[in-house]
């Protein structure tokens, strides 16, 4: 799937290419909030009138999130608007953006309207999780779950790395365990370990670490150090550590989704593509990294003894809508609804942009994300697709199998 990129121009590309000699000197402060100070003797000696009132409190608070609760972990492709908070250049809160959400404004979603983990809480029967930046997750709604993705950032550190301050996997799980003790403090720890452990998890990333690192820039310093096969290799191994950490921080179902068709993307045609055909070598990215992804997951679940990590949209580089759009209603995959130049894939999506009319006819909103529509169809098949797409299962199964237990 797809991707926010850099506009740079090429006068900046050699700038980028010496990416790798400054990512050290990039320090991301760790927000930690004092939390061995919660169990201290002030807090023991409450008296049971107040546990009592708690108590009730809890109760009201737990029968209003019913649902199971969510998070949501990734890149552009799943932000829902933490980069609003952010000084970076990834962003999606101007017009266009927006324009079929339900307020007709934009909200950071990198779309028209709804993205994927939206439509996925819509079949949660829950309200979309709140960006975990955004000052209104607070009380019950840290309930509902919260989305840590943050628009440009990789399984690499120095993945989007001229976006600055994006919000790295590293930090974004750093916030996980924050958001943890949070919660712990409104419900208990106990409490607390239980939400999460039954909590569905989805987490996009990957795609960033071609588009705005390998791929950047012709002969970039990356692809300098390894070549296409060694670098995947890097990718699926750091992904793996990632991973671990996710199940040590308590999440038992993880979605993780593959790279999509990334030589397919608007951009990709505007910048690679001669006759409109597919990038061949991001398809070569996106074929070898795909069956590794899954190959690495299944390893991990057998010795977790358990199925938590699930591929979605793997086991192919070419989504089935890209390959027949009329299929699927729409009009055009290879145009972008907004945009400019060729494919209109050349630089941001603005209200100075061209902008189609009919936006559900359309496979790609702007140069690298899936239209609503797009998104929906994707959301679909997550949930009822074959173990072609979905493996070990898809969701409808998860959701059946963890409510009977
Ligand atoms: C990425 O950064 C985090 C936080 O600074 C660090 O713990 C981790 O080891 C880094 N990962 C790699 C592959 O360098
Ligand atoms: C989901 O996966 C199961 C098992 O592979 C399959 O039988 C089913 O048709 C799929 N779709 C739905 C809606 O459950």
């Amino acid at each position: 799937m797809l991707y926010q990129t850099s506009t740079l121009p090429s006068s900046s590309a050699s700038l980028f290419d010496h990416r790798q000699d400054i990512v050290f000197l990039f320090c991301f402060a760790i927000l930690k909030t004092n939390d061995s100070s919660m169990a201290s003797a002030s807090y023991l000696a409450l008296g049971s009138l107040a546990i009592f009132g708690l108590a009730m409190a809890l109760g009201t608070l737990s029968s209003q999130a019913e649902g199971r609760a969510f998070f949501v972990f990734g890149d552009s492709l799943v932000d829902n608007g933490n980069n609003n908070y952010l000084a970076t250049t990834a962003r999606a809160d101007s017009p266009p953006y927006g324009i079929d959400y339900p307020t007709g404004r934009p909200t950071g979603r990198f779309s028209n309207g709804f993205n994927i983990p939206d439509f996925i809480s819509q079949q949660l029967g829950a309200e979309s999780t709140l960006p975990y930046l955004s000052p209104e997750l607070t009380g019950q709604k840290l309930l509902v779950g919260a989305n840590f993705a943050s628009a440009g950032i990789g399984i690499l550190n120095d993945t989007g790395i001229q976006f600055v301050n994006i919000i790295r996997m590293s930090r974004q799980l750093e916030y996980f365990q924050q958001y943890q003790q949070r919660v712990s403090a409104l419900i208990g720890t106990q409490r607390t370990k239980q939400l999460v452990n039954q909590a569905l998890v989805l987490l996009t990333v990957g795609g960033n670490d071609f588009v705005n690192n390998y791929y950047l820039v012709p002969f970039s310093a990356r692809s300098r150090q390894y070549d296409l096969p060694d670098y995947v290799k890097l990718l699926i191994s750091e992904l793996k550590k990632l991973l671990l950490r996710m199940y040590d921080l308590g999440t038992r179902r993880v979605l993780v989704t593959g790279t999509g068709p990334l030589g397919c993307v608007p951009a990709e045609l505007a910048q690679r593509s001669r006759n409109g055909e597919c990038s061949a070598e991001l398809q070569r990215a996106a074929s070898l990294y795909n069956p590794q992804l899954v190959q690495m997951l299944k390893s991990l679940n057998s010795q977790l003894g358990s199925d938590v990590f699930i591929a979605a949209n793997t086991q192919q580089t070419r989504n089935d809508f890209i390959s027949n759009p009329q299929a699927f209603g729409f009009s055009t995959s290879k145009i972008a609804c907004c945009g400019q130049g060729p494919y209109n894939g050349l630089g941001l999506c603005t209200v100075a942009s061209n902008l189609c009319p009919n936006r559900g006819r359309y496979a790609f909103w702007d140069a690298f994300h899936p239209s609503e529509k797009a998104n929906k169809l994707i959301v679909q098949n997550i949930l009822t697709g074959s173990t072609k797409y979905m493996d070990p299962m898809n969701l409808s199964t998860i959701l059946a199998l963890d409510s009977r237990t």
